[in-house]
């Protein structure tokens, strides 16, 4: 197992996690990889470390360029076990190293390990340690994502290594965005954010905007590639776009379907946006993965989802998909509920209630009674065709 240099003498020392199929319920189809980084200096420093399953992995790129007894400091930017899983075996290595945190990361890691031999050093905003040849600084990232959530940054090196901003979870032999496809990247980059940062986009946002005032020519999170050179501009104004919920003239068609009224009545929505020149995708419940879909409703600036009613009640599929998204509570959309029925009709109740939650704009309410004609779907079409302007 390579370490591989990233700065002169600061190391990636992560584990790629190959298999890794989903992530708390976010499929992860391209696997991931838990990034840890080991700087040598007059201190020997590892920031970050990876889940436990594959501590090995770490250890031995460590062991390729030092003995892992000899580190110094470990630096916990992030609580969450997939970054501070193997902190108790290195502490087995080098007992002695002390640990650097936020005060909510001191809290988290007290909560979540025996600290008891522990030396913990606890940082606050600006706050900055000499380690020799460099300076290290932390910018505390409350709730991006988590309260103890923090960045580390090296000014002598132009290195920000942020943790989870600015991730993606893509297994890879590759390091740098620049040696992957572009493309591949930022699509896994904006699903990540769709579904780890987007309610948070406030905090980020502020974090964005301390560190678009540092000096930066590279970005190492803690997860995926690693953006460098005019990558990081990319990246950055990716951030920028996100955070501020800036939406596309685009709409987004989620539903689920019994008998196929509500698939045909996606359709009629479909053809009235693309009539009007609104770029326009459906989503069938069955076929996508909610994670996929939020990735696209991300940036849409319309949003309609649609269920037949099944045992007075929506789909469960739909429910899943809008408890999904009333929890990542994209803001300031354009929605509409659509469904079919028999008898009750309670479906379309219940994505309004969600809708109304999220103070969306209710643009219409369709419902149809079992089996439409071709002339109820035209009919369907050209109202909504009115009602986009
Ligand atoms: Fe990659 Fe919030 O852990």
């Amino acid at each position: 197992m390579r370490a591989i240099e990233i700065k002169k003498n600061i190391y990636w020392v992560g584990a790629i996690d190959w298999e890794l199929s989903e992530f708390h319920g976010y499929l992860t189809q391209r696997g991931s990889s838990y990034n840890a980084y080991l700087i040598i200096d007059e201190k020997i420093v590892l920031v970050d470390t990876v889940k436990s399953h594959i501590t090995d992995e770490m250890i031995s790129r460590i062991k390729t360029i030092i003995d892992p007894s000899k580190i110094d400091i470990i630096i916990s930017n992030h609580t969450e076990m997939d970054h501070s899983g193997s902190i108790p075996e290195i502490m087995k290595y080098s007992p002695n190293a002390t640990v650097i945190c936020s005060p909510n990361g001191e809290k988290g890691l007290k909560k979540h390990f025996d600290t008891s031999s522990w030396e913990f050093k606890v940082v606050n905003i600006g706050d900055k340690i000499n380690i020799g040849k460099r300076d290290l600084s932390f910018i505390l990232m409350q709730m991006v994502h988590w309260p103890d959530s923090m960045a580390t940054y090296c000014c002598q090196d132009k290195l920000l290594m942020p943790n989870d901003i600015f991730g993606q979870h893509i297994a890879s032999y590759e390091r740098f965005v620049d040696e992957k496809h572009f493309d591949i990247v930022m699509e896994e980059a904006k699903k990540y954010f769709a579904n780890i940062l987007l309610p948070y986009s406030k905090q980020s946002l502020s974090a964005v905007t301390k560190i678009e005032k540092l000096d930066i020519d590279m970005i190492a999170p803690s997860h995926g590639l690693i953006w460098r050179g005019s990558d990081v501009e990319k990246i950055l104004k990716a951030y920028d776009k996100w955070d501020n919920n800036i939406t596309e003239n685009k709409a987004v068609i989620v539903y689920d379907t019994m008998w196929g009224t509500t698939k045909k009545m996606a359709m009629s929505l479909y053809k009235a946006f693309e009539e009007k020149n609104i770029n326009v995708e459906i989503k069938n419940l069955r076929k996508t993965h909610i994670s996929d879909i939020m990735r696209d409703v991300l940036d849409a600036k319309y949003i309609c989802v649609g269920s037949p009613t099944l045992n007075n009640t929506m789909m469960p599929t739909v429910a899943a998909f809008l408890y999904y998204l009333k929890g990542l509570r994209p803001q300031n959309r354009i929605a509409i509920a659509f469904g079919s029925y028999g008898w009750g009709g309670q479906s379309l109740d219940e994505i309004k209630q969600i809708f109304e939650f999220l103070k969306y704009q209710i643009l219409d309410t369709i419902k149809f009674e079992y089996i439409p004609s071709q002339d109820d779907l035209d009919k369907i079409e050209k109202e909504l065709k009115n009602k986009l302007g």
